[in-house]
């Protein structure tokens, strides 16, 4: 099919590189497709980017028949565009709608769409020391219908970006206050797929850890309240004694790109990660016996995350006396050196627009 394309007429002013936050900002186009039962994806284009408008009735209004995905574009000193493995986040999208009875995309087809939506809005990509052009693909359920089923038309649509940390303490460690009252995802449940759900349903447990003076959560698993599962919206890995440990997937964590290459890049380092059930009293004597190395979220927003102090039951231990350990260091120095262009590509990880 045949991708439309619609400039601005109008450029908006690109916010200040030095001073960017989190998603706030957003570039002059946007990608939009449409589903339709008789049609399929139908009707590619790209257009100025506007406000959407949708009957109220519109099935994601009211269950939320939603997916999304997040990656990041950078640009090299010699003018190029490099994505990282979106292959595996637009795999990973079809493995989400799946879930959420939502029909799949073309992979190719999108990341060919997503290549000239960031040939046109190039300039928006900051190369400023700590920032990238995060994308965001989602999808939504347009029917106007308020029956519990599935929707018969979706939006498919893509919007870009600029985007600095984040956390606002960069790769800072920060601090993770174990919940053990609310849980992210239960077995069965959607905690695999990348859905609006899972994300607002944290918000309770987010507030406590806030009221505990920690800054992220760390999720337990739903039925004993007992294995580690992710932190806030990342994976998390620990050293325990010289082995890195991350909890397998277990069927309600969330497959990140992220945790995935760092598992790759460590085998390549030899240094195997165990993928097991990791428990937090395993976690808490290993803090306790000074045998706790290094903890770390993961995910594509934060790229690494250091843990720094962990809160559990009142109590509050440090990690790796607060600092950034040796491992993330080099984990975060390589990741964002071969998604930048400036390391080596082992593993042909980065896809040139
Ligand atoms: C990530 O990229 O780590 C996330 O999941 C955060 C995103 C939802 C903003």
């Amino acid at each position: 099919q045949n991708l439309e394309i619609m400039t601005a007429t109008h450029h908006k002013t690109k916010p200040d590189p030095e001073t960017l936050e989190f998603g706030k900002t957003f570039t002059d186009h946007m990608f939009i497709m449409d589903y339709s039962i008789d049609h399929g994806w139908h009707s590619p284009r790209i257009i100025p980017y506007q406000p959407l408008t949708l009957d109220p009735a519109a099935m994601i209004y009211h269950y939320g028949q939603t997916v999304f995905e997040g990656l990041k574009a950078y640009r090299t000193d010699d003018e190029r565009i490099l994505l990282f493995r979106p292959d595996q986040n637009f795999k990973r999208l079809n493995r989400s709608s799946d879930r959420l009875s939502i029909p799949d995309i073309d992979p190719e087809l999108v990341i060919e769409y997503l290549s000239e939506l960031l040939k046109l809005d190039k300039e928006w990509i900051p190369t400023y020391e700590g920032t990238s052009l995060y994308i965001r693909p989602f999808i939504i359920a347009t029917e106007p219908n308020l029956s519990v089923a599935p929707s018969a038309t979706y939006k498919f649509m893509i919007i870009l970006s600029p985007v600095g940390s984040y956390y606002k303490e960069g790769i800072a460690p920060v601090g993770i206050y174990v919940e053990d009252e609310y849980t992210r995802a239960a077995l069965g449940g959607t905690g695999t797929a990348k859905t609006a759900g899972n994300y607002s349903a944290a918000y309770k447990a987010q507030d406590k850890a806030t009221a505990h003076g920690q800054a992220q959560v760390l999720w337990l698993d739903s039925s004993e309240k007992k294995y580690i599962e992710e932190v806030g919206s990342m994976n998390v890995f620990f050293k325990i004694d010289g082995e890195i440990i991350t909890p397998a997937l277990s069927g309600s964590i969330l497959e990140g790109v992220t945790r995935k290459s760092i598992i790759e890049l460590l085998n390549s380092w030899d240094m195997p990660v165990s993928e097991r059930k990791l428990s937090i009293d395993e976690v808490l004597l290993a803090i306790e016996e000074n045998r706790l190395e290094e903890a770390f979220g993961t995910g594509t927003a934060a790229v690494i995350s250091p843990i720094g102090e962990l809160s559990w039951k009142g109590k509050q231990s440090l990690i790796n006396n607060r600092e950034t350990g040796p491992l993330a260091t080099k984990l975060y120095e390589t990741l964002t050196g071969i998604q930048k262009g400036k390391q080596p590509d082992p593993f042909n990880w980065t896809h040139e627009v």
